[in-house]
């Protein structure tokens, strides 16, 4: 009979459990997962602190085990390039304005559609509701995961003279988003749509190849400094600019177990907090500009709001199929609390 020394029996056992715990035997040893977060902001906005307390979190929770480093500023991409990079796994966390995932998912278009929520708590009940997770959830086709819905805020529209009607801004040049949905508003209102990088619109509203903006936050506005090129601001609340969490699938798959619960459980908390904050934000960066002088913020009345409005709605019925009238309904829905 074949006999066991002491010696193989411990080296027998050794291995046994190395292959049960193979996290734990790997993370005493191992390098940090790091995990790349472009975007395009300044860090004094909802996304940027965001992103900011992501980094915080992970450092004090998972320590040696991930390490997050955050690019602001589109330091390390911008947008287009950001989301070629996560496919390619040369970034691994993006958050970027919904308006520029139109072209991985048609239901995604609608945060772009005009006017279609009232406020950041209809947005907010929308997201969590089934429409939203759907939503969340329509681009996996193309390897890419929503994790969570951060709030920026509500659209203004801006220029050097003021818009307080659709006439007051026929023919005028106006910045937007990459998006089919953005651009057809402005088309609406007989101006000109002009697709242009978040980090170019400063330089572009400076040397006259925009007019103005057809909708941005103010947390955006104002750290961007469009303040400083831009002499007349609409309060027109006409469409929000919300943020998706996203991620490469195949990447978020492949990590640990543990250390993917961990970090849902983070981001769960990020989230909350950017949400509950970012209304605030907006209304401290729009008192901001106010106080820094050389800009007028209009107001519009009920009159005006209405104009605004109908000019703008008709694109809400031309993208409705494409988008998903039951998505729409839901969203629509979502303004009664
Ligand atoms: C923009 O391009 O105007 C925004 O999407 C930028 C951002 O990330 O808020």
């Amino acid at each position: 009979m074949r006999q066991y020394t002491f010696k193989s029996i411990v080296f027998a056992v050794g291995c046994v459990v190395a292959l049960a715990l193979p996290g734990q035997a790997m993370a005493a040893n191992s390098k940090p997962i790091v995990i790349k977060f472009s975007h395009v902001v300044a860090n004094d906005t909802p996304k940027g602190q965001g992103a900011q307390l992501l980094q915080k979190l992970v450092k004090e929770k998972l320590g040696d085990k991930v390490k997050i480093e955050v690019y602001p500023n589109s330091s390390l991409y911008d947008d287009t390039k950001g989301l070629n990079a996560l496919l390619t796994g040369d970034v691994q966390l993006l958050a970027p304005s919904m308006a520029k995932l139109g072209q991985y998912s048609s239901s995604v278009q609608l945060f772009d559609l005009p006017f279609l929520f009232d406020n950041l708590e209809a947005v907010t009940r929308f997201e969590e509701g089934d429409g939203g997770q759907k939503i969340l959830k329509s681009m996996q086709g193309h390897n890419i995961l929503g994790l969570a819905y951060w709030h920026n805020g509500m659209r203004q529209m801006t220029a050097n003279e003021p818009l307080l009607t659709p006439r007051d801004a026929r023919g005028m040049k106006l910045r937007v988003e990459p998006s089919n949905v953005l651009a057809a508003q402005i088309n609406e209102l007989h101006a000109v749509p002009r697709k242009m990088a978040f980090g170019e619109v400063y330089q572009g509203m400076q040397t006259g190849v925009v007019d103005g903006q057809g909708g941005n936050t103010w947390s955006n506005i104002y750290s961007q400094k469009w303040n400083e090129v831009q002499s007349d601001m609409t309060e027109s609340n006409n469409g929000v600019l919300d943020y998706m969490l996203i991620t490469n699938a195949k990447f978020w798959k492949g990590l640990p177990d543990d250390v993917r619960t961990q970090l849902d459980d983070i981001i769960a908390q990020v989230t909350k907090s950017v949400n509950d904050k970012a209304g605030e934000l907006n209304q401290q960066a729009k008192q901001d500009i106010i106080d820094a002088g050389g800009t007028e913020v209009h107001e519009l009345d009920k009159a005006q709001l209405k104009e605004w409005r109908d000019a703008m709605t008709p694109v809400v019925e031309q993208f409705s199929d494409e988008i998903g009238p039951d998505l729409i309904k839901a969203a629509q829905e979502s303004n009664q609390s």
